[in-house]
C-alpha cells in the first residue's frame, strides 16, 4: 500500500530562501550533495551530482568531503555510508524507506538463503544494509544484465529483491535465477492498458520503461533500462516523443536535455496520473536545508554490517569498471 506523503512546512523561508541559504552552505561546509533523479526539481538541480544508483553509489565512493548529504532514499545513504565509514552521511528524511527494500527483511531473507546452499546472492541495490551483508555481488538497473552475465551459465543464482528486474533478466540472458518475491510499489502498479491507450493516442511516441515495471510493459518497450539508460536513449534517439514508464522526476531532466520533445507519463492507472514514489518525495528543500544546517539526521550502521556490505558493493563497482560500465 502507497504512503502518504505529507510534507508541512517546518520553517518560514521561502524557497529563494532555502535556495540561497543551501547554497552558502555549500560553499561554506566542505560537503557535496548527491541527489537521484526522482527528487523533487528543486533538488535536482542544487545537487552536485544528480544519478542513478549507479552513478550516485559511484560518486558516494570517490567522495573526499566531511559530509555527504544524500537526497534519495534510506538504502541509497546507507550504501554512501558503507563507503565511507569515516564520513557523516546526512538524508534530509530518515523514513524515506523503500517499499522494495522494505519487501525483504534479513530473517525471511537468511531463511529463504538456507534452502539454497550452493547458490550465489546477487542482491539488487535496493535492499537494506542488512541483505547486503548476505549478497556475494550487489547490482543496479544501470548494471544488472551484465553484472549477470560476468557469471559463468551454469552459475546457480539467488536474485533480490525485485521479481520484475530478475524476470527481466531471466528473459533477456536465458537463465533461470532464483527470484525472491519483492516489488517496487510505484513502477509494479503501471497498467498495460494506460500504456495501450497512450500508444493509440500517440502511434508515433516510443515507450521506454524501467525493469522495476511487471513484464508485459516490458515487452512493450521499445528500450528498457536504469533513469540514466532511459536519459541517455532520449538524448541520442531521433523520436520526438516518448512514454515514459518510471517516476515522474526523471522528466525534469528529460524536459531539460531535450526541451523540444515531448515526454508522456505513464499514468498508474486511468484514474491516477501521479507516479510519484512517496518515499523520494519525502525529501523538500526545507529538509534540506535542516539537515545541512543541522547536520542530521545521519546514517549510522554498526562497524561489522559495513565490513561485510562493502564487500559485494566493492565486488560491484570493480566489475563495472572491468566491463567499462563505469569510469
Ligand atoms: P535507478 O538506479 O535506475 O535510478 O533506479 C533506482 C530506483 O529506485 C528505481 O526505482
Ligand atoms: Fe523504492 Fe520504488 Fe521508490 Fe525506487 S521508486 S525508491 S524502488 S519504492
Amino acid at each position: 500500500m502507497k504512503v502518504e506523503t505529507k510534507n508541512q512546512r517546518l520553517t518560514t523561508f521561502t524557497n529563494a530562501e532555502l535556495i540561497k541559504k543551501i547554497l552558502e552552505f555549500k560553499k561554506n561546509k566542505n560537503v557535496v550533495i548527491l541527489a537521484h533523479f526522482y527528487q523533487i526539481p528543486e533538488i535536482q538541480d542544487i545537487a552536485d551530482y544528480v544519478g542513478d544508483s549507479l552513478g550516485l553509489a559511484q560518486n558516494a565512493s570517490k567522495a573526499d568531503v566531511n559530509m555527504i548529504v544524500f537526497a534519495g532514499v534510506h538504502f541509497m545513504a546507507e550504501t554512501a555510508k558503507i563507503l565511507n565509514p569515516d564520513t557523516k552521511v546526512v538524508i534530509p528524511d530518515l523514513e524515506a524507506g523503500c517499499s522494495l527494500a522494505d519487501s525483504c527483511p534479513k530473517d525471511k531473507f537468511s531463511d529463504f538463503k538456507s534452502k539454497y546452499p550452493d547458490y550465489k546472492v546477487i542482491s539488487y541495490i535496493n535492499c537494506t544494509a542488512d541483505i547486503k551483508t548476505m549478497s556475494d555481488v550487489i547490482c543496479t538497473s544501470g548494471n544488472a544484465v551484465k553484472l549477470v552475465e560476468s557469471f559463468p551459465k551454469e552459475e546457480k543464482i539467488i536474485f533480490a529483491p525485485d521479481k520484475n528486474l530478475g524476470g527481466y533478466i531471466n528473459s533477456v540472458t536465458g537463465r533461470s535465477m532464483v527470484l525472491w518475491d519483492g516489488t517496487c510499489e510505484v513502477h509494479d502498479i503501471l497498467s498495460t492498458e494506460a500504456i495501450i491507450n497512450l500508444k493509440v493516442k500517440n502511434p508515433e511516441a516510443k515507450l521506454i520503461a524501467h525493469p522495476e515495471c511487471r513484464a508485459p510493459v516490458l515487452e512493450l518497450a521499445d528500450y528498457v533500462g536504469s533513469t540514466t539508460g532511459m536519459l541517455k536513449y532520449t538524448m541520442q534517439d531521433n523520436s520526438k516523443k516518448y512514454i515514459v514508464a518510471t517516476e515522474t522526476g526523471l522528466l525534469h531532466q528529460m524536459r531539460k536535455n531535450c526541451p523540444e520533445k515531448e515526454f508522456i507519463v505513464v499514468p498508474a492507472d486511468e484514474t491516477c496520473s501521479c507516479n510519484d514514489c512517496p518515499y523520494m518525495k519525502m525529501n523538500t528543500l526545507e529538509k534540506l536545508y535542516l539537515c545541512m544546517k543541522n547536520e542530521n539526521p545521519e546514517i549510522i550502521l554498526p562497524e561489522n554490517v559495513i565490513e561485510q556490505a562493502k564487500k559485494p558493493i566493492i565486488r560491484m563497482l570493480d566489475i563495472s569498471k572491468k566491463l567499462n560500465l563505469i569510469k
